[in-house]
């Protein structure tokens, strides 16, 4: 089986996998990073959302050796953790965001992304933002206002 070395959350990793092997796969069974989430495993609901090279991707549907050399991939726990949460994870705290937090994991990596090319989105781009992310325990409303809140402007949704 072909070796990998990625770089993930800052540190270098050797991986091994087949050249199909989705990223997904890779970050939760031998980096043992469980943020990212398998939902449908097709790149359809946003669950397994990461950031490559800073920019969201779906990580089950992106294969390990599509990675360029030197790419940089940022998963949940890349962006803080539970004793020191970036400020849009606190956001989604805050907000109490999660019912069941399945979900989660893509709604802060895409959010994490849209407020990184608009800093202040109003509250229809943060819905366009996050509308290919699926939450079937419907707390929309509750995570659009902790982009909002994330974003520093007025919780209005
Ligand atoms: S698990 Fe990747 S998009 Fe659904
Ligand atoms: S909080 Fe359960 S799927 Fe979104």
């Amino acid at each position: 089986m072909p070796t990998f070395q990625i770089q993930v959350n800052g540190r270098r990793r050797q991986v091994q996998a087949d050249a199909d092997s989705p990223l997904l796969y890779v970050l939760r069974d031998q980096c043992e990073l469980h943020g990212p989430k398998f939902g449908c495993g097709l790149g359809q609901c946003g669950a397994c959302t990461v950031h490559v090279d800073g920019q969201a991707m779906r990580a089950c549907v992106y294969p390990v050796s599509a990675l360029g050399s030197g790419a940089q991939v940022t998963t949940l726990e890349g962006l803080g953790s539970s004793a020191r949460p970036s400020p849009l994870q606190q956001a989604f705290i805050d907000e109490q965001a999660a019912q069941c937090g399945y979900c989660i994991n893509g709604m802060v990596m895409q959010a994490a992304d849209l407020l990184k090319r608009i800093p202040k989105p109003t509250e229809a781009q943060i819905r366009e933002g996050l509308a290919m992310n699926l939450c079937r325990c419907g707390t929309h409303q509750r995570i659009v206002r902790a982009v909002q809140r994330a974003s520093g402007q007025p919780v209005t949704a």
